[in-house]
């Protein structure tokens, strides 16, 4: 199978080294408009290779060859000076619609990290025409992959025994479904009460919904936490298995399509279907929203 990666700033590089660390595939395609930086790239990456005990090359590209490829990463994008991701939609649109616009023969699955990531990913259906189900978001993957850790490290738990689910924007509106969180084979509220330890979901909320900004803050870019979910989400489709997650999928709201992140089900092929969240009248109205929010911002921007 045939990587392509767009972009190779601080995500994509991190993205394509952890592809080549995980030993998932033989060769990555990756391109970037500034062609020197994409060289320095492609040769420190290539560095990192030999000592291992699988070899990756990583080769350059250009947007045609690219579209060989049976994955296409996007993760372009201006300069990133806000940890506001909305404030990178009036260049990622642009950026976006050049990229995409030779797109409409592709034959693979694109995965979207631009932010911001649900209206960037609706910008690359509409550029392609692609069939929706070949265009996916990593959408709330990571924001749910937060809501783990906070909840693991907030009441020292292993994180390996909790789930925790985010849905809606990959931004501030998403929503955090507690009913949905588990710890071992009970509902956490249930393991919470049991304990006689209170659920502190104002808590746990501040901390989510500030872990991007406090990292940005600091680093002004945010890198590892994604390249991991993207680097899950590649290998579930390498190896061919039917998996579930908060991705951002299409979704029609007030008979419109938007992106928006719910439990998708996807394969090989792409996105199959949603599957039902069992939700509180709280958290549909909050879902509900986000869709608003994202509704408003997409149709306003036009
Ligand atoms: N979805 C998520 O969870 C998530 C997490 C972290 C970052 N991001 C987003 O990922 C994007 C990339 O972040 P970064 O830190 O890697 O930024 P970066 O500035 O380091 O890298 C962006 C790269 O895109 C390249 N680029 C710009 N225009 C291009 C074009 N037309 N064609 C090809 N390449 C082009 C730039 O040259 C640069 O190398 C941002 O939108 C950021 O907000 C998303």
């Amino acid at each position: 199978m045939k990587i392509g990666i767009i972009g190779v700033g601080y995500v994509g590089s991190t993205l394509c080294y952890s592809l080549i660390c995980n030993k998932l595939v033989d060769e990555i395609y990756i391109y970037d408009i500034n062609e020197k930086f994409l060289l320095a790239q492609k040769l420190d990456l290539e560095q990192g290779t030999p000592l291992l005990e699988h070899i990756t090359k990583v080769k350059m590209t250009n947007l045609d060859e690219i579209k060989e490829c049976d994955i296409v990463v996007n993760t372009a994008s201006a300069k990133v000076l806000s940890p506001d991701r909305i404030m990178e939609l009036k260049e990622n649109r642009k950026i976006v619609k050049e990229i995409f616009k030779n797109f409409s023969d592709y034959k693979g699955i694109i995965i979207n990290i631009s932010n911001p990531c649900d209206i960037i990913s609706y910008l690359i259906a509409e550029e392609t025409k692609l069939p929706l189900n070949r265009i996916i978001g990593s959408g709330t993957l990571l924001d749910s992959v937060r809501l783990k850790l906070t909840i693991s490290n907030y009441y020292n738990l292993d994180s390996k025994n909790v789930s925790a689910l985010v849905i809606g924007e990959h931004g501030t509106s998403q929503v955090l479904v507690y009913s949905n969180c588990t710890y071992k084979n009970d509902s956490l509220s249930n393991y919470l009460k049991n304990n006689n330890l209170s659920f502190n979901k104002q808590a746990l909320d501040a901390e989510v919904r500030k872990a991007g900004s406090n990292i940005f803050g600091v680093k002004n870019r945010t890198e590892y936490g994604i390249a991991s979910c993207v680097t899950y989400i590649i290998k579930q489709i390498i190896e061919d298995k039917e998996t579930t997650l908060p991705l951002s999928t299409p979704y029609y709201f007030k008979n419109k399509l938007i992106y928006i992140s719910k439990l998708a089900r996807f394969n090989k092929n792409g996105y199959l279907d949603d599957v039902k969240m069992h939700l509180n009248k709280e958290e549909i109205d909050l879902f509900n929203k986000s869709c608003e929010r994202i509704f408003e911002i997409m149709y306003e921007e036009e």
